[in-house]
C-alpha cells in the first residue's frame, strides 16, 4: 500500500491540500515577504501570555467540561450579553470549540442531514464547503459581487433575488461571514435585515461567522445578525480567540446560540474533541475578564486600522488598487492590469499570485480558493494580501513593491 494506490474515505477523497500550503512553501522558496496566510506575526499581548502562564502553573491540566471551562463560558457570557442585548446563560448558550473551525464543523455535524442544502456566500472561508460535504450536505453557492472599478469593500454586494432563488425546500442552513474574509466587507444593517427576512420566510437557520468582530474601521459598525428581530432563535454566532487575542495557534473558539441550537452543536462537539484544552480556556477566560478595564478591543481595532492604512497606501502607490476593507485583516487588490509572464492552465489569480511571490517578492493568496469551481472566474483579477503583520514586515513589503513596480 502506498499514497498512490490507497483510497481514503469518499468523504475526503476530493479534498486537495490547502492553498496556504502551496503559497507558504513558495514564499519560503523565493524568500518573499509573506502577506499570504492570515496569522499575526507579532507577539500576543503580555496580559494574555501571563494568563496562560498562570493557568498552566495553577493546576488547570485535566479534561475540561465538554461545553466549555466554567471560567471561560462565564467570561464569554459577561462580555457578550450586552452585545446581544440579552442575558446569556453560560451553561446552555455557549459551546467552546477547537477554534471557530471546529465550531463550523460541529455546526454542520449537529444540524445538517445528508441531502440537506447549505447556502455559502462567496468568497467564503475555505473550511465551509469541506464541513458541509463531510456532513453529507450539499453546498449551494451565492457570490458577493464587486461593483465595476470598486475601491472599497463596501461596494461588494449580495443580490437578494439571487440569494432567494438559491433557497429550495431542502435548504437547511445559510452561512454568513461578517466582517468577511477575504473581501473585508462588513454587512450593513439593511443588508442583514434583507437576509433575516429571507431566513425567516423560508424557516432557515444561520451560522454567522463573526471571528473578525473587533476589527472594523472607519466607523463601520459590526452588526450581530442574532440581534435582529426574530433572529436570536435562528442563529449560531461564532467567535475566535485566535483573532481576538492574536493567538491563532491556541485554537480556541466559541459558539453562542439559543439552547436548542447550542445543544445540537454540543451533541456533535462532545464526539469531536470532547473538550478543548483546559489551561488555554482558563487563560482566555482570564483575558476576557480584563478587556474592559484595558480598553483592549478599541486598542486592537486602532492597531489594525493603522496597519490597514499602511498596506493600502503602499499598494495604491504602486498601482495595485486596493478595495479598502471595512473589516477583517485582509485587502483585495485589482490585478487586471498585470501580466503573468508564463501562463499556465491554472486560474489567472493563481498565476498572478505565484508571480507576485516569485518575481516581486511579496506573497499574496489567490482568492479563487474561496470560490466554488463554477465561480472561480469571479476572482480572476484579484489578489489577497493580509496586514496582520509587524510594521517592519509591512514596510519591507512596501519596499519590494516600490522597487519592482515603482
Ligand atoms: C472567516 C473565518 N472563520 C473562521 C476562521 C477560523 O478560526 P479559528 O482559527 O478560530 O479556527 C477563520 C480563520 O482564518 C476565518 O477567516
Amino acid at each position: 500500500m502506498s499514497l498512490d494506490d490507497f483510497q481514503p474515505a469518499e468523504r475526503v477523497r476530493s479534498f486537495g491540500t490547502t492553498v496556504f500550503a502551496e503559497f507558504t512553501a513558495l514564499a519560503i522558496k523565493h524568500n518573499a515577504v509573506n502577506l499570504g496566510q492570515g496569522f499575526p506575526d507579532f507577539p500576543a499581548p503580555d496580559f494574555v501570555i501571563e494568563a496562560a502562564r498562570t493557568a498552566l502553573a495553577s493546576g488547570h491540566n485535566q479534561y475540561a467540561r465538554s461545553a466549555g471551562h466554567p471560567r471561560l463560558v462565564n467570561a464569554i457570557a459577561t462580555v457578550y450579553s450586552p452585545l446581544f442585548h440579552l442575558e446569556l446563560d453560560p451553561l446552555s448558550e455557549v459551546v467552546v470549540t477547537t477554534g471557530a473551525t471546529e465550531g463550523i464543523f460541529a455546526t454542520m455535524q449537529g444540524l445538517v442531514n445528508p441531502g440537506d442544502e447549505v447556502i455559502l456566500i462567496e468568497p467564503f472561508y475555505d473550511s465551509y464547503p469541506a464541513a458541509v460535504l463531510m456532513a453529507g450536505g450539499t453546498p449551494v453557492y451565492v457570490p458577493l459581487r464587486p461593483a465595476a472599478g470598486a475601491t472599497s469593500a463596501a461596494q461588494w454586494s449580495l443580490d437578494m433575488d439571487e440569494l432567494e432563488s438559491a433557497i429550495t425546500p431542502r435548504t437547511r442552513l445559510l452561512v454568513i461571514n461578517t466582517p468577511n474574509n477575504p473581501a473585508g466587507k462588513v454587512f450593513t444593517r439593511a443588508e442583514l435585515e434583507s437576509v433575516a427576512a429571507l431566513v425567516q420566510a423560508h424557516n432557515l437557520v444561520v451560522l454567522s461567522d463573526e471571528v473578525y468582530e473587533w476589527m472594523t474601521y472607519d466607523d463601520a459598525p459590526h452588526i450581530r445578525l442574532a440581534t435582529l428581530p426574530g433572529m436570536w432563535e435562528r442563529t449560531i454566532t461564532l467567535g475566535s480567540a485566535g483573532k481576538t487575542f492574536s493567538v491563532t495557534g491556541w485554537k480556541i473558539g466559541w459558539a453562542i446560540a439559543p439552547r436548542h441550537l447550542a445543544h445540537a452543536v454540543l451533541m456533535a462537539h462532545q464526539w469531536i474533541p470532547f473538550a478543548v484544552t483546559t489551561p488555554l480556556q482558563e487563560a482566555v477566560g482570564a483575558a476576557f475578564e480584563q478587556v474592559e478595564e484595558r480598553g483592549y478591543f478599541a486598542e486592537l481595532g486602532a492597531m489594525y486600522a493603522s496597519k490597514r492604512d499602511k498596506l493600502a497606501g503602499a499598494l495604491a502607490d504602486v498601482g495595485l488598487t486596493p478595495m479598502i476593507p471595512q473589516g477583517s485583516y485582509f485587502i483585495l487588490v485589482d490585478t487586471a492590469h498585470l501580466d503573468a509572464p508564463t501562463p499556465t492552465a491554472d486560474p489567472r489569480d493563481v498565476q498572478i499570485c505565484r508571480w507576485l511571490t516569485r518575481e516581486i517578492g511579496v506573497a499574496a493568496i489567490p482568492p479563487s480558493a474561496f470560490y466554488s469551481l463554477d465561480h472561480k472566474v469571479l476572482a480572476a483579477n484579484v489578489a489577497r494580501f493580509c496586514f496582520c503583520k509587524t510594521d517592519s514586515v509591512l514596510e519591507a513589503a512596501a519596499q519590494r513593491l516600490r522597487q519592482n513596480f515603482g
